[in-house]
């Protein structure tokens, strides 16, 4: 299996195979990989004859420091699922420098508002962070096809807006969530949980598979209030915010429009451990 280190020499690789490449699928990731992320792998490889995965905790996107240094960095755990998956699989692992080359801030983007709600509200300067490495990395893959985790919703329409007004030439593709078989939404996080914990995180889409039955009765605010409950009454979680939004837009659901699609999003500290999950409602 091919590890590069550096954008040159992958770039001179993708560069070598140039002719058989007729199209790349490409996994953004920041490694500690799970079965989320290898369902990415296996759907690019269904489409594409070459694919590339990154493995890069982004600096920029972390609003706090203790996130970032306390982040999962599990590289050679990492290449042994991909191998799993196909050893055909490039794997793209850089440093800091060799991304952001002696200047680690980001970019600042306009996506249209969708950056100011939920994680933007309480992870400033986030967005920007993620528009700068996705971006970047785009510039360096050169992918025909990029693959995102729905997890992440707010994260992949981010992406799709940014892709759309750069007009950059590539298909950002949606794929669905992957659980636990208690329902918690996999994430290189979980591996921070003592096994208690992510046993207990089950309230988590427990709590969002209810709020779904509710919706088609309910509105958003009543709904948003037996959500609020629920984390008000167990230990250790605690809600950071939990929305119903227009899922293009991204704004908050004040009254129902028939017409338009609704999701759920989510956002919940279990002891110092911060998880986000979200479900389709109508
Ligand atoms: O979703 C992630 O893992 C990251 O935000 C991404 C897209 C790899 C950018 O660092």
């Amino acid at each position: 299996m091919l590890i590069f280190n550096t954008q040159n020499e992958l770039v001179s690789h993708l560069t070598s195979i140039s002719n058989e490449a007729t199209s790349i699928g490409f996994v953004p990731t920041m490694g500690a990989l799970h079965e989320g992320h290898l369902s990415l792998l296996k759907e690019a490889l269904l489409h594409n004859p070459v694919v590339v995965i990154s493995i890069f905790v982004n600096p920029t996107q972390f609003n706090n420091a203790d996130d970032l240094a306390k982040y999962p960095r599990t590289l050679e755990a990492d290449v042994a699922k991909i191998k799993t998956v196909s050893d055909t699989i490039v794997v793209y692992a850089p440093s800091v420098d060799d991304i952001y080359e002696g200047k680690t801030v980001s970019e600042h983007f306009d996506f249209d508002g969708l950056e100011h709600q939920m994680e933007g509200q309480f992870r400033p300067g986030h967005f920007d962070g993620v528009g700068t490495i996705v971006k970047r990395l785009f510039e360096i893959v050169k992918p025909t096809n990029a693959y995102f985790g729905e997890k992440d919703f707010q994260q992949l329409q981010i992406v799709k807006k940014m892709v759309a007004k750069l007009k950059l030439p590539v298909k950002v593709i949606g794929c669905p969530i992957f659980r636990e078989p208690n329902g918690l939404a996999m994430s290189s996080r979980n591996e921070r949980l003592t096994t208690e914990e992510r046993a207990e995180a089950a309230i988590i889409f427990k709590t969002l598979s209810e709020a779904k039955i509710r919706f088609h009765v309910q509105s958003a605010e009543e709904v948003t209030e037996f959500v609020t409950e629920i984390f008000q009454k167990t230990t250790p979680f605690e809600l950071e915010y939990f929305t119903i939004a227009d899922e293009e837009t991204l704004l908050p659901c004040t009254t129902k429009n028939n017409t338009k699609k609704y999701r759920a999003f989510i956002a919940v500290f279990v002891n110092n451990v911060r998880l986000i999950d979200t479900i389709s409602l109508n």
